[in-house]
């Protein structure tokens, strides 16, 4: 996809999202938003944010870095928004089609192809830990949100030094940098929470789970496989760790 990406990352975040289309269209649509969910939050988490982003029906809301597209497709189902989808892996973004029929487009969060001022809401979530250029991708949703809209953020923030290591290519932040990076960019935080990433009905994490396991049973043997459940194991011992916080934000166009 981009000169950006790791090759870790485009075995997790590309051809694993390949694969997890191929899941779903194998188990059922009920495991679409929970499989394709697992990228980052909760159910918990996502409610958490949508009841502050001031949505209403027909809201124009952007995911940037949406991944296979679950968190945008949830807030279409329960809050009756237009979601619109951009992610920089090509794979990601056929599935988010296929999966849900969002509109979705290829691009870097660093580099939007819309216009100034073309939604009243956006979500970013798990991504700014994976790039170097936060700030870019910032700048970015502040130019095309409307002045007053809101963004909710997910970030894995680091306060401390990391007890193992990062996945490859990513850079965690801390909170106090988030803060700055987000004034720097125009807005204005008002609220936070700690995620709590279980925070998912039972259904919607046994579905999750049944798509994991399809997808190790069809390419468990792949290097790709392992290369992703090495990246993504190693944000989950540096969370068990406590090096790593899951941080929710909701902030302001100012
Ligand atoms: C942990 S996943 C989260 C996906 C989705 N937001 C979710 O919550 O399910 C991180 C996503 O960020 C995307 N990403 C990586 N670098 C990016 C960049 N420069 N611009 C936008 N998205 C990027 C990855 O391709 C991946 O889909």
């Amino acid at each position: 996809m981009t000169e950006l990406a790791s090759e870790a990352m485009e075995a997790e975040f590309d051809t694993v999202a390949g694969w997890t289309e191929e899941a779903v269209r194998a188990l059922g649509p009920e495991t679409a938003i929970p499989a394709g969910c697992r990228g980052s939050g909760s159910e918990g988490a996502l409610r958490w944010l949508a009841d502050r982003l001031e949505l209403r029906p027909g809201s124009r809301v952007l995911d940037s870095g949406a991944g296979v597209g679950g968190p945008a497709a949830w807030l279409a189902a329960e809050r009756g928004v237009r979601p619109v989808c951009a992610e920089p892996m090509v794979a990601a973004v056929r599935a988010s089609r296929r999966m849900f029929g969002l509109r979705s487009v290829v691009a870097l969060g660093q580099q939007l192809p819309f216009a100034d001022g073309s939604f009243d809401a956006a979500e970013c979530l798990g991504v700014l830990d994976t790039m170097p250029d936060k700030a870019g991708a910032l700048g970015e949703l502040r130019r095309v949100l409307v002045d007053g809209a809101r963004l909710g953020l997910l970030v894995f923030v680091a306060d401390g030094p990391l007890t193992s290591p990062a996945p490859d290519g990513n850079e965690f932040p801390s909170e106090a940098e988030t803060r700055e990076l987000l004034a720097a960019a125009g807005f204005e935080v008002i609220d936070t929470a700690e995620a709590d990433l279980s925070d998912s009905p039972e259904e919607w994490t046994r579905a999750a789970d049944a798509v994991d396991a399809e997808v190790a049973r069809r390419h468990g043997g792949d290097p790709a496989f392992r290369q992703a459940e090495e990246n993504s194991g190693r944000v989950g011992r540096l969370l068990a760790d406590g090096a790593l916080r899951p941080w929710l934000a909701v902030a302001v166009a100012v």
